[in-house]
């Protein structure tokens, strides 16, 4: 049998090291309080990968502005009043040998309808029709806007650091704002951050280079991005490496390689569904980018998406095209995963389409967001996971708890 390559230690460019290959990737917890703050709960989660043997922990998104959530019981990171909770979290991650990065987030134009009182994107475009009943189209961010949201990235970074994280990482991916300004499709600007790529990507150059001034050079800062947005007019593969290349010379710490967006949630396989054979017969959803982006860059990259078993794993890590393995979903129904893994040992466990049996639900690809969240909430509380529950009665809870999380979050902002 050949080594088992995921347990080798990784040295990043600014001198930080992961101790093996395995990362667990973002999902958002929702596990904050209706005010956004951290729980005890994310602390108990964490306690638990960080048990596992995983080398790096990704947070959930956490956001950098009260004003702008991607859903209720968002984390939110503005100022140093939750610093204890936040220390906690931190060293139940880290105790056992983990490092833990905190992905940092601003969800633009990507919230449903009434969480926030106004949304602010690059540019006023609307949603796919059949989404606009529930995200509505943006208002334009001002410049003294973009300045404003740059320096948050940079604050949240540098509380981070106090508390005792071990990195950031910066959510470029998946629709988000920074993904916004770098696609063609939602940044119409003229001005001095859009028209051109290179004026699109200024959004996120500029972000990097805060969080670096207030984070110092030897802090891990790591980015997530998407290979492609896959709807027309967006965010190409060719954009895509030159941004790569951009973030390389910048000095960015890890790149992590994903795709997709809620329009087009190709990051959790529902468009993979008809890839080649080839590509197909390769778990990890996105390796042919990640070989291209190898060719563009020497920075370590991190593939997500699709990654099953040991096998897959290494075949991927010997192939060269990436440094580290992404996982998110199987960790939410076996937290135990890594420790298996690093043996050369499958999860018991199978990560399987999650379906409402309702088409119109299971097209806005929110499906398995939703039972996912419920697993980790399940953890959080110190139970078991539950891989067999329904996807129905998942939804309906969830839509109830999500509107009374949205009820609640305006309430008390209305209050304060
Ligand atoms: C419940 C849930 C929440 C997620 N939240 C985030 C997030 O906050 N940030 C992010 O970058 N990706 C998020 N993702 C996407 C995952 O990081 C990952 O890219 C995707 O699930 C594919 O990896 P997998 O096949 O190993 O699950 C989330 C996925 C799930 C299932």
């Amino acid at each position: 049998m050949e080594a088992n390559l995921l347990n080798q230690s990784l040295r990043l460019p600014n001198g930080g090291v992961l101790r093996n290959r395995l990362a667990k990737a973002a999902m958002s917890e929702a596990l904050a309080t209706y005010g956004n703050r951290p729980t005890e709960a994310l602390v108990e989660l964490y306690r638990r990968w960080g048990s596992s043997g995983l080398g790096l922990i990704i947070t959930g998104n956490v956001m950098i502005d009260r004003r702008a959530l991607g859903e209720p019981g968002n984390v939110v990171i503005e100022d140093e009043s939750d610093l204890p909770v936040l220390t906690r979290w931190a060293q139940a991650a880290t105790a056992q040998g983990a490092a833990l990065w905190a992905q940092l987030n601003h969800p633009g134009k990507q919230s449903p309808k009434g969480l926030n009182a106004v949304n602010l994107a690059p540019s006023a475009v609307p949603f796919r029709q059949d989404m606009a009943a529930f995200f509505e189209t943006p208002r334009e961010a001002t410049t003294a806007e973009i300045q404003d949201i740059i320096e948050r990235f940079g604050r949240a970074a540098a509380i981070c650091k106090k508390a005792g994280f071990s990195g950031v990482q910066i959510h470029a991916a998946h629709g988000y704002l920074i993904n916004q300004f770098l696609s063609p499709h939602h940044n119409r600007r003229d001005d001095a951050w859009g028209g051109t790529p290179e004026k699109r990507r200024r959004f996120v150059l500029d972000v990097y280079a805060e969080i670096r001034r207030q984070v110092g050079a030897s802090f891990p800062v790591g980015i997530k991005l998407n290979s492609a947005d896959f709807q027309r007019g967006g965010f190409t593969e060719e954009e895509s490496l030159d941004t790569i290349r951009a973030l390389a010379d910048a000095g960015i710490d890890l790149i992590e390689v994903s795709g997709g967006t809620y329009e087009a949630p190709a990051m959790s396989g529902i468009m993979q569904e008809t890839r080649k054979a080839s590509t197909a017969a390769r778990e990890a959803y996105f390796l042919g980018f990640a070989e291209k982006a190898r060719g563009a860059t020497q920075v370590p990259l991190m593939v997500t998406g699709g990654f099953r078993t040991a096998a897959g794993m290494n075949a991927a890590l010997h192939s060269g095209a990436l440094d580290v393995v992404g996982l998110a979903r199987l960790l939410a129904i076996d937290p135990d995963a890594p420790a298996s893994l690093l043996q050369g040992r499958d999860s018991a466990q199978h990560v399987r389409p999650i379906s409402s049996g309702l088409k119109a639900i299971d097209r806005m690809g929110l499906m398995e967001i939703v039972w996912y969240t419920r697993q980790l909430r399940r953890i959080g509380k110190g139970k078991a996971p539950r891989p067999d529950e329904s996807g129905l009665a998942a939804f309906l809870k969830s839509v109830i708890a999500s509107g009374w999380g949205t009820f609640r979050t305006k309430r008390l902002r209305a209050r304060a």
